[in-house]
């Protein structure tokens, strides 16, 4: 695998499941696989879990990692082309990206959406400019339209904790208050889709999602009809694509509560990619109860992570 940028870089991925979760319970197996190798982390904006998990990962497998917070630490970046870098910018993508591809074997990187313009974040063009010029493998850590690694943890969390064949698993929007991307709900419905899972999205009249990542889910705007009898519900924000990045006032009742899974969903383990503000996406009372699996879910991201880096290690 010289790419991990979406469920379609994937050739099985019930095989690359089953591999996280075979490396879960032997993490340090394969330790000869990344001596010597190195792995980069790139970050254009923040992050806890990614960062960590991803470093955990890769130390698990014996590489080195170099950790690069560019957008704090490195050179002021320019990433279009044809410009007389006459502003603020300092350095190229293209010289940036080729320096880091000579001191790493693979590289890792997080470009979050400006949610201005639609077209120019759908085309991924930041991404993929480190994709083109750093010329070593790239492990997306989240880019403008997608979050592989979050999927892959949170299919495998579904895999481990699932107690029947095909769960129903549901993804529910949540208020906020500010714009955020649409990165992990379409990756979420991407890999669901691709996934033998019963899956529903729902969300208030104007947050469609684009259809190109919702193919196969049943979708519709009633949260209570949606969540009936789930083995699993993901909560998550995100705002409309199209106006793109508008965010409407008047959902808060779309919060999850205690009362609502009691009265339709009792049985439903309840997930969240994290960051979460408590008490305005989910609500504390489900945060701190045996519902909440999010902490287990983060955890997961150690191994989704090791099981696309050893891929990528085989294949090197
Ligand atoms: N879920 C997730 O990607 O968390 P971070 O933004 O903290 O990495």
């Amino acid at each position: 695998m010289k790419l991990f940028s979406s469920v379609n870089d994937v050739k099985d991925v019930p095989a690359l499941v089953a591999r996280a979760l075979q490396l879960k319970q032997n993490p340090y197996a394969h330790q000869h696989l990344g001596k010597n190798k190195t792995l980069s982390l790139v970050f254009l904006n923040p992050s806890l879990r990614t960062r960590m998990s991803t470093q955990k990962a890769a130390l698990n497998l014996g590489m080195n990692v170099i950790v690069l917070n560019i957008d704090k630490e490195g050179w002021a970046l320019e990433l279009r082309d044809n410009v007389i870098m006459n502003g603020t910018t300092v350095e190229h993508i293209r010289e940036a990206a080729g320096v880091m591809g000579e001191y790493s074997d693979i590289i890792g990187v997080r470009s979050f959406p400006g949610l201005k313009d639609r077209e120019e974040d759908y085309s991924e063009s930041i991404f993929n400019k480190f994709v083109e010029f750093c010329k070593v493998p790239v492990v997306s850590l989240e880019s403008a339209t997608r979050h592989p690694l979050q999927s892959l943890a949170d299919l495998v969390t579904i895999e481990e904790l699932k107690t029947k064949a095909r769960p129903k698993v549901v993804l529910t929007w949540a208020p906020h208050i500010k714009a955020l991307p649409q990165a992990v709900p379409n990756s979420f419905a991407e890999w669901m889709c691709k996934a033998d899972v019963d899956f529903t999205i729902a969300h208030p009249a104007g947050y469609e999602l684009c259809a190109d990542f919702t193919n196969g889910a049943t979708i519709t705007h009633n949260q209570d009809e949606a969540i009936k009898d789930a083995d699993f519900i993901y909560v998550k924000n995100w705002s409309a694509y199209e106006p793109y990045g508008a965010v409407t006032g008047g959902n808060e009742g779309w919060m999850l509560t205690n009362a609502k899974l009691d009265a339709v969903a009792p049985n439903a383990k309840v997930m969240h990619c994290l960051p979460v503000r408590r008490d305005l996406e989910l609500s504390s009372e489900i945060l701190d109860g045996p519902k909440s699996v999010v902490i287990h879910e983060a955890g997961n991201r150690v191994w989704a992570a090791q099981a696309v880096l050893k891929q990528m290690l085989e294949t090197l």
